[in-house]
């Protein structure tokens, strides 16, 4: 395994593998503090791909002036660590300067999708997400990306960028990894104590319950709202920022749910720690999880 810092050695060691071997690239982006989430992204990249490159890189034009940019956890020795037991050949961890040179000046605004649902609550977190996930895409020049459905909204505008912006690589969206209480994993549960873990996991209890209550014929986008909303709000711990039933491709509020996926978002706080997670209805069963660009 190589860890690389500079852009230009990693385009170029891409083009060698691509050219000369002819070997597929999966490319798996992260912003370290890698756990079980990021290591399903990572096996299903090994499992698909002959060579499997990791990003780690603490994006900050993905979060807003008053986030946690300063404070995101990093520890690329521990990342590294674990990577290697999952024979991964290259992690591409640059500085900053490297990926936003002087004078930098080009964003990617995937219009529309990024200013709903999280981008309602934070803007230009999107335009962030998709500017450094177009930088990726173009040094590495991956066959396949790996995305988690953890972050639902994320991985449709990867994937409307993708096919706007007509990259060569395909989206491959994984399913969410979950603690055994049901709590989705993410790097800022670790903000959280083992108490207000414990509260966190009432949202994917709510969630669960909208599936129920959807395969037992209901059919009202508000109601399936109010019912995920009304079970979180039982722990007084955890404050919905938002329960949004949408159509699962375009992201719009839906009133009246038929054949289409739909995708049941909710944020929420614990504390001062802002957790998001999803259910999906009605999942197309062929092909879902894939768009090629
Ligand atoms: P990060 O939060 O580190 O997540 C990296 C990838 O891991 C994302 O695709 C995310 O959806 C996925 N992931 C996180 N938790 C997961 C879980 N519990 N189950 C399955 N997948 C999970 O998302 C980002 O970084 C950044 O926005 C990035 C795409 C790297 C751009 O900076």
């Amino acid at each position: 395994m190589e860890i690389i810092n500079r852009r230009q050695r990693m385009s170029s060691v891409a083009r060698k593998i691509r050219r000369e071997q002819d070997r597929t690239i999966g490319l798996v982006p992260t912003m370290g503090a890698l756990h079980e989430g990021h290591l399903s992204l990572v096996r299903e990249a090994r499992r698909m791909c002959d060579v499997v490159v990791v990003s780690v890189f603490v994006n900050p034009t993905q979060f807003g002036p008053s986030e946690d940019y300063e404070d995101y956890p990093r520890d690329l020795t521990k990342d590294t660590a674990l990577l290697t037991d999952y024979n991964v050949d290259y992690i591409f961890a640059p500085a900053a300067e490297e990926i936003y040179p002087k004078d930098f000046s080009t964003y990617v605004n995937v219009g529309g999708l990024s200013k709903l649902l999280e981008g309602e609550s934070r803007p230009g977190h999107f335009r962030g997400v998709a500017t450094v996930v177009a930088i990726l895409l173009n040094t590495v020049r991956p066959d396949f990306a790996f995305f988690g459905q953890k972050d639902a909204q994320q991985a449709v505008i990867i994937k409307r960028m993708v096919r706007d912006l007509a990259f060569d690589t395909e989206i491959v969206v994984s399913p969410t990894v979950r603690e055994d209480s049901g709590l989705a994993i993410s790097s800022r549960n670790l903000y959280l104590d083992a108490e207000e873990q414990q509260s966190a996991a009432v949202i994917h209890r709510a969630l669960k319950q909208a599936k129920e209550i959807y395969k037992k014929g209901e059919r009202h986008a508000a109601r399936l709202a109010e019912t995920v909303r009304a079970t979180i709000e039982t722990e007084p711990r955890v404050r919905v920022d938002y329960v949004s039933v949408v159509d699962a491709e375009t992201l719009e509020k839906l009133d009246k749910l038929d054949e289409r996926p739909v995708l049941v978002a909710v944020a929420a706080y614990v504390g001062k720690t802002r957790l998001i997670d999803n259910t999906m209805l009605n999942k197309a069963k062929k092909d879902a999880a894939t768009t090629k660009g």
